[in-house]
């Protein structure tokens, strides 16, 4: 490897300091770039295995379990929406169109993301609203414009299937399902959609041949030129902050009236000022955690990982293709046709035009191509029947 790997930027946020490598790919690792705040980012890297949740231990029967539950739309309010209907393993594990679809009767106001590596977030959803899977899994399970579903409809339901009963039994020890292992199991199960075998991570791990030339000179302009690294990094390639990097508001909320109705909800449910809900036109993303004006139109920096997959893009899908993505960053922040975030005022000064030539724009794509490995496809449960809980002849029993 040669030092000159990474040049020393235009970009005054990116130093570079270049560890004087001997060719092995942890010499590569060493190479650092500073942020603005001369902290070091830390370089991209193969993806570890992920931690044990501390109060919520794997077991085979515990992933079982949460797999045939991720999959069932009795967990939910009118039993017709389960969490892989917005989270298809055919889409990403996610939903193919710029906002997810909803529960029925409504669409919801952002992006489906996509589970495949979701279980490494310290916190989950665009706006970093959810602070483990467990937490997620009931916010999506009952928000309105996602599950809808009543705790104790929910739960009396999967009593009254005795695969379950036997099921939740075995894992948790309930005598009568508990919903809140419901959500226990559904994160367990979600730790096991990892995508790790990218072209990347086996070139970081030592392969040299895993990347072409040209993602070769990719990888150099996103740690340098590109300045990618600068907020997609680590093993993940996000440094899971939140920022405004000015993606314009939703273009559907000038003509979707359904999509217009769940913002408002959203803005509500979120207890904005009433002045605020009735007149906002834009997602405000941190804000609603913070209720700080310079947090609105933040949202948590995605991974990277699977990307190739999960089209649309960003927190309202804006973009179709990874093409659109790279041409908003050259232009600094600024759609195609000129747009940009609704809060000017908030957008990171990390984000300005790059100066990226046409084959540098495709060396970057290249590049962002060796984050997907294979897709991830899992043979789908098949779904245990109800069954009454007392048979006749036990009722007839007790009358007596
Ligand atoms: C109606 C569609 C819908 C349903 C049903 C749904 N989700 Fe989601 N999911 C989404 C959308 C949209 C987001 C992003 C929402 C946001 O950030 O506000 C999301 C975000 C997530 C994330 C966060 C990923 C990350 O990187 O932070 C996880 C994990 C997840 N969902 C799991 C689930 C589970 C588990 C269920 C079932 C209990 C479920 N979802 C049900 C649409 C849905
Ligand atoms: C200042 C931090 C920052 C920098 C620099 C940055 N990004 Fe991002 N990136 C983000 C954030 C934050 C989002 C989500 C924004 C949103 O949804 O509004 C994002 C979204 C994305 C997405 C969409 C992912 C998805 O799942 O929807 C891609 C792809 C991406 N960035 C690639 C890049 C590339 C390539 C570069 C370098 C040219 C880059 N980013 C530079 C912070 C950054």
């Amino acid at each position: 490897m040669k030092n000159s790997l990474f040049k020393k930027s235009a970009l005054a946020s990116i130093a570079v300091a270049v560890t004087l490598a001997c060719g092995s790919a942890a010499a590569e690792m060493k190479i650092v770039s500073k942020g603005m705040g001369g902290e070091v980012n830390p370089p991209l890297a193969p993806l570890p295995p992920i931690p044990e949740v501390m109060d919520n231990k794997n077991t085979p029967e515990k992933i079982e379990l949460g797999k045939i539950l991720f999959f069932d739309p009795r967990v939910g309010g009118d039993a017709s929406v389960s969490c892989a209907s917005c989270h298809d393993p055919a889409q990403g594990w996610a939903w193919a169109e710029d906002f997810s679809r909803g529960y029925p009767g409504t669409v919801h106001w952002r992006n489906s993301q996509t589970v495949v590596n979701s279980q490494y977030m310290k916190k989950q959803f665009w706006a970093g609203g959810a602070s483990s899977g467990m937490n997620q899994a009931r916010s999506a399970a009952k928000g309105g414009v996602a599950g809808n579903g009543e705790d104790d409809l929910m739960e009396v339901r999967l009593a009254l299937i005795p695969e379950y009963k036997k099921r939740f039994k075995d894992v948790f020890g309930d005598e009568w399902p508990l919903i809140r292992n419901v959500w226990r199991a559904m994160a367990s199960f979600e730790t096991t959609l990892i995508s790790d075998n990218t072209p990347l991570d086996a070139y970081l791990k030592g392969d040299k041949s895993a990347l072409s030339d040209q993602q070769k000179k990719g990888m150099k302009l996103f740690n340098g030129k590109a300045n990618c690294i600068e907020c997609h990094n680590g093993p993940l390639a996000t440094d899971e902050r939140y920022y405004n990097i000015g993606v314009p508001a939703a273009a559907r909320w000038d003509e979707d009236g359904m999509a217009q109705i769940t913002f408002r909800f959203e803005q509500y449910a979120k207890g904005v000022t009433e002045d605020m809900y009735r007149h906002i036109k834009d997602d405000a993303g941190f804000y609603y955690r913070s209720k700080n004006k310079w947090d609105k139109g933040k949202f948590r920096t995605p991974g990277l990982r699977y990307i190739a997959y999960t089209a649309p893009y960003m927190h309202n899908g804006a973009f179709y293709t990874l093409e659109e993505v790279i041409d908003f960053y050259n232009r600094g922040g600024v759609d195609e046709e000129g747009n940009t975030t609704s809060f000017p005022q908030n957008k990171s000064k990390l984000i300005k035009p790059l100066g990226l030539s046409d084959e540098e724009k495709e060396d970057l794509l290249a590049f962002l191509e060796a984050f997907s490995g294979d897709e991830i496809e899992i043979e789908k449960p098949k779904l245990p029947d109800y069954a009454p809980l007392f048979t006749k002849a036990e009722l007839m029993e007790a009358k007596k």
